[in-house]
């Protein structure tokens, strides 16, 4: 249905400034305080800039300048932008886990937007969760919004050879343990493998989100893969800023963008990377968040017919600069051809087909054709089975191959703790042929389910010359990292999931082909062990932390809280001032402007 122009009166914040009554005259008398004259803003959109940027986040250091670029663009195009911080959600400092947070974030945007006078948003993130949390918020809010991806840092040096995030220290970490590099190496790792503002440069969760979101239409075409100190990353992000203004007058919302064809894009672009684990995670959180019932099953479905593209670490090869010089994220989709569907709607107002018409691959290595993939499809399984009723995740690409069919004994650490204390005694019983079960360690496990599904190899094995073993946990993995991980447990050990009951020397059998996880023993004895199950006392009694362990859904449902979801199918209901909004986002309704 053709959308009808908004005019200055029929904006948003036109019942802010607009009026002609008291409350209007605060706002005007406030924000000429600020040293703005009437001229600036009567009759403008007002553009919210969300911006993530923070002291302790090194992936968004250089936002501080792109708001001002962003800004730049809002005025050239006769906005008038606000800039808003929000909580930063910085992966490598933010304990126990960023994911415990994300939530937290998806609330502030939605509010940030809510309570103040905002006609549309430009929201600046990048770094792992910072982009599904700031997208679930302006889902929910259905405001028109465009996503400004930070952009991957630039390759790491170590002695001439690139480094990529996570991926290389992972893999010199585990050189270090086993006595093939020295400290003075480890500390050349250290200081060459983060040499620029941006994301990590891997294709980890922040890769991956960037360029999924992408693919959904909620950049500006190629956004994406530009890295975070080239120019061109200040120009999009000045285009962006232009972009957004339009959209307010067009009144084009996420709504209008967001299908339940977009999301299968998403997925498949983030099959097509070989993206992270988490991504899956996140999608069906922004998938509910829209409404969709988008189960984890829909993505094995796409798994099995997207080819990886990418030749990209930890799967493959290079790394995000290489990508974006081999014709980025935009030569990539147009190798997908007919597993996308290319009409979707983007934020730029023209279909994803078209965006990506003219995009070519630079690079044939780097960005393979369906002729010549990576992997010919299977980019993630997801697997069910006694120990998985609703669901675990493992990503073969990533597994040494002759696991994928295995069965062995179990090693199972209690927890985080107890792995770490464990892990390398010379005396623990494990070889080769283990399977190492890291519990509690779930959403409400942990809580917040880190990134603690790849479990190291013990030493005396690593010594031993092994570089991979089945490992199973109800945690999350870094998307840089690798290995034969079973993760996402569902439901979790620390409510009561079959995963609680499994005993050392139980056998595990693990069929990726078959998509199957169980536990080798009977019914009755599974039932025996759960009867006398004793659940572990909450970790948090107070603040932040009880809210979450009471909301927080299981993995397979996305990990949102139980009240920000639209729960089911959510009708659409019409309302006058912000467009077409679904059911249960339009309890925004009219703000009280005081
Ligand atoms: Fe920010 Fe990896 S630490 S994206």
């Amino acid at each position: 249905m053709k959308k009808t122009r908004k005019t200055p009166e029929t904006l948003r914040s036109w019942r802010w400034y607009g009026a002609q009554d008291l409350r209007a005259f605060g706002h005007r008398s406030r924000t000429a305080q600020m040293g703005y004259t009437r001229s600036d803003y009567a009759g403008k959109p007002v553009i919210a800039i969300i911006n993530t940027w923070s002291d302790i986040n090194p992936c968004h250091s250089h936002f501080r300048q792109r708001a001002e670029e962003v800004k730049r663009g809002i005025w050239q195009a006769g906005g008038f932008p606000v800039e808003m911080p929000a909580m930063s959600l910085s992966e490598p400092f933010q304990k126990p886990t960023t994911m415990l947070y994300r939530n937290l974030l998806a609330m502030e945007t939605e509010e940030l937007l809510r309570s103040y006078p905002a006609d549309g948003v430009v929201l600046m993130g990048g770094c792992d969760k910072t982009t599904p949390a700031l997208l679930m918020g302006a889902i929910s809010m259905n405001l028109p919004a465009i996503f400004m991806p930070a952009g991957p840092m630039l390759r790491g040096d170590y002695k001439g050879q690139p480094l990529g995030s996570g991926s290389d220290t992972w893999k010199y970490w585990a050189e270090l343990r086993a006595g093939n590099i020295s400290e003075a190496d480890w500390q050349d790792v250290e200081d060459g493998i983060a040499r620029s503002p941006g994301h990590c440069m891997t294709m980890g969760t922040a890769s991956t989100m960037t360029s999924t979101v992408e693919a959904m239409g909620l950049t500006l075409p190629g956004a994406s893969s530009i890295p975070a100190p080239d120019s061109r990353h200040a120009q999009m992000a000045a285009l962006t800023g232009k972009r957004i203004v339009e959209m307010v007058w067009e009144d084009l919302l996420p709504s209008d963008i967001l299908t339940p064809a977009s999301y299968d894009n998403g997925v498949t672009t983030a099959l097509a990377l070989s993206g992270s684990t988490n991504a899956i995670v996140h999608m069906v959180a922004l998938a509910r968040r829209s409404g969709f019932d988008f189960g984890i099953d829909r993505y094995d479905e796409l798994a099995q017919r997207t080819p990886v593209l990418a030749n990209i670490r930890p799967s493959g090869k290079y790394l995000m600069e290489d990508f974006f010089y081999a014709g980025g994220l935009r030569a990539l989709l147009r190798q997908l051809g007919d597993l996308l569907d290319t009409a979707q709607l983007t934020v730029n107002g023209r279909p994803l087909g078209e965006n990506i018409a003219a995009a070519e691959v630079w690079n044939a290595d780097v960005i393979r054709s369906r002729a010549n993939p990576l992997v010919a499809s299977d980019g993630l399984a997801v697997l069910r089975g006694n120990l998985a009723p609703d669901g675990a995740v493992i990503k073969p690409p990533a597994a040494a191959p002759e696991l994928l069919v295995h069965t062995g004994r179990a090693v199972v650490f209690e927890d985080y703790n107890d792995m770490a204390a464990r892990i390398d005694d010379p005396a623990l019983e494990v070889d080769a042929t283990s399977v190492l079960v890291l519990r509690n360690a779930g959403p409400q496990g942990a809580p917040g389910m880190p990134e603690w599904g790849q479990l190291p190899i013990p030493k005396k094995l690593l010594e031993a010359g092994v570089r991979d073993m089945v490992r199973l946990s109800d945690a999350r993995m870094s998307g840089t990292s690798y290995g034969a991980c079973v993760l996402h447990i569902a439901p979790e050990s620390a409510v009561g999931g079959p995963l609680a009951l499994v005993r050392n020397g139980d056998l595990i059998a693990l069929d990726v082909p078959a998509r199957t996880l169980e536990l080798v023993i009977s019914d009755a004895e599974m039932d025996r062990r759960r009867a006398a199950w004793v659940p572990p006392a909450p970790k948090f009694e107070r603040g932040y932390g009880a809210l979450y362990l009471k909301h927080v859904s299981q993995a397979d449902k996305g990990c949102d809280f139980d009240f920000l979801e639209p729960v089911g199918a959510a009708p659409i209901v019409a309302d006058s001032t912000a467009g077409a909004t679904r059911g249960a986002v339009a309890r925004d309704g009219e703000p009280e402007i005081h």
